[in-house]
């Protein structure tokens, strides 16, 4: 069953941006696909392969036994492979560029994944090609039982051995439970950061959390997880002048930073292509301090990444909006609230969660799964003239 957003109901990572092929004007078809849930069976059909055999046995075997079989592949022939689960739509932070200095109308607390309830979707996601977890919300670290699901989620085995499990933060909190993440089995970071100004921090977060922040860049560091990255996204009129101090805060700090490129899922509904700064700006503003050079090919990474000469430290541009990597989009997401997205801009979710909580097997998870899958668009669309912004910001999709 497909669920139309909740307007309003709040969840974020680098976004992930959504998927477009490579620049090119070229319309590609948009999948017919329905999301349908396994509690309302589509009426089964003649067996392919045996017209001879009843229909409905046949169909009903076929699907139980298929649902497991090959990898969680798109109408486009895009392998899935990467999940994303928003823990919580809640932050500690109201950057403006997200929420409304109110904050938004929360999820109700028994609408929120349980624990146990991620892990079973995780284990079914595995079961069926999914080899890395990337945890974000709003704040992942404000989920009481961050630790306890991150150990979980590494305990799931997947195609290519345990699960990778990465986050997403703030870093608020982070210098508490850094420890205990690397000892679940955590193993990589992105740390968001848009300024390295604190009073200018303050203004952009609406909270005076600078130091706290501070602190938990300071134990990522400390720890063994590397690559340690910061996510800063670009904005006129508010970071576009220190672009240069951002990137000498992450040399100093031992991180790799990514700019990204804003794109539409702000609260407010104010995000305008036209002031947006784009990644070609970024980067010459980069090139007037720093001598930048490329890395290699980008292979299926959103990041163009260029070596900064001189030292051993990367910056990278994500160009989610004006170099759009949709073609080779492998993800999927997980709202805190168990409504499954095949995209960050999708305007359809598929309600995992009255699944779960209705008695769905793990089938029918698998199933959902897959016709959400098939139903994925080519890409985000932003440059279309009917381009519709999601109902839900950024805060409550997971990025
Ligand atoms: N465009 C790009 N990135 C965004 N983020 C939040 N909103 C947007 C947006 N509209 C970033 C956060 C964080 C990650 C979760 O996504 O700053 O790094
Ligand atoms: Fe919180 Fe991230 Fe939104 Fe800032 S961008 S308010 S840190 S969820």
């Amino acid at each position: 069953m497909t669920t139309a957003y909740h307007p309003g109901r709040p969840s974020a990572d680098p976004p992930a941006p959504a998927a477009a092929p490579r620049p090119t004007a070229v319309a590609l078809p948009t999948p017919t696909v329905r999301v349908r849930t396994a509690q309302a069976p589509s009426s089964p059909g003649a067996d392919p392969d045996d017209p001879t055999r009843p229909a409905d046995a046949s169909s009903a075997a076929r699907s139980s036994e298929d649902v497991w079989d090959g990898p969680l592949v798109d109408s486009f022939g895009r392998v899935h492979r990467d999940l994303r689960i928003s823990l919580t739509d809640k932050c500690n932070l109201r950057c403006t560029y997200c929420m409304p200095a109110e904050g938004l109308p929360w999820l109700a607390k028994e609408n929120v994944l349980t624990t146990d309830e991620i892990e079973r979707v995780a284990r079914v996601l595995a079961r069926v090609g999914i080899v890395e977890v990337r945890l974000t919300g709003g704040e992942p670290l404000l989920r009481p039982d961050i630790v306890d699901v991150v150990r979980r989620l590494h305990a799931i085995e997947g195609p290519e051995g345990p699960l990778d499990i990465s986050m997403t933060t703030n870093a608020i909190r982070l210098d508490r439970v850094m420890e205990d993440l690397e000892a679940a089995g955590l193993s990589r970071l992105n740390i968001s950061l848009d300024t390295v100004d604190p009073e200018r921090f303050t203004k952009l977060t609406r909270r005076e959390r600078f130091s706290a922040v501070q602190a938990g860049i300071a134990a990522a560091r400390a720890s063994g997880l590397r690559p340690l990255k910061i996510n800063a996204v670009a904005m006129r009129g508010v970071n576009d002048d220190e672009f240069c101090d951002l990137l000498r805060f992450a040399i100093d700090h031992e991180a790799e930073l990514r700019f990204i490129e804003q794109m539409p899922l702000d609260a407010g509904h104010v995000w305008s292509r036209h002031t947006m700064v784009d990644g070609a700006e970024i980067l010459a503003k980069l090139s007037a301090e720093f001598d930048l050079e490329p890395v290699g090919d980008r292979g299926s990474s959103p990041a163009e990444v260029f070596r900064v000469r001189g030292t051993d430290a990367t910056v990278g541009v994500i160009a989610s909006v004006t170099a759009p990597f949709c073609g080779a989009c492998d993800r999927v997401r997980l709202t805190a609230d168990g409504q499954l997205r095949n995209c960050l801009f999708a305007r359809e979710e598929s309600d995992l969660l009255s699944l779960l909580r209705s008695g769905g097997s793990d089938e029918d998870v698998a199933r959902m799964i897959r016709a959400s899958i098939g139903a994925k668009r080519p890409g985000h669309g932003i440059d279309d003239p009917g381009f519709l912004q999601p109902d839900r910001p950024m805060s409550a999709i997971g990025g």
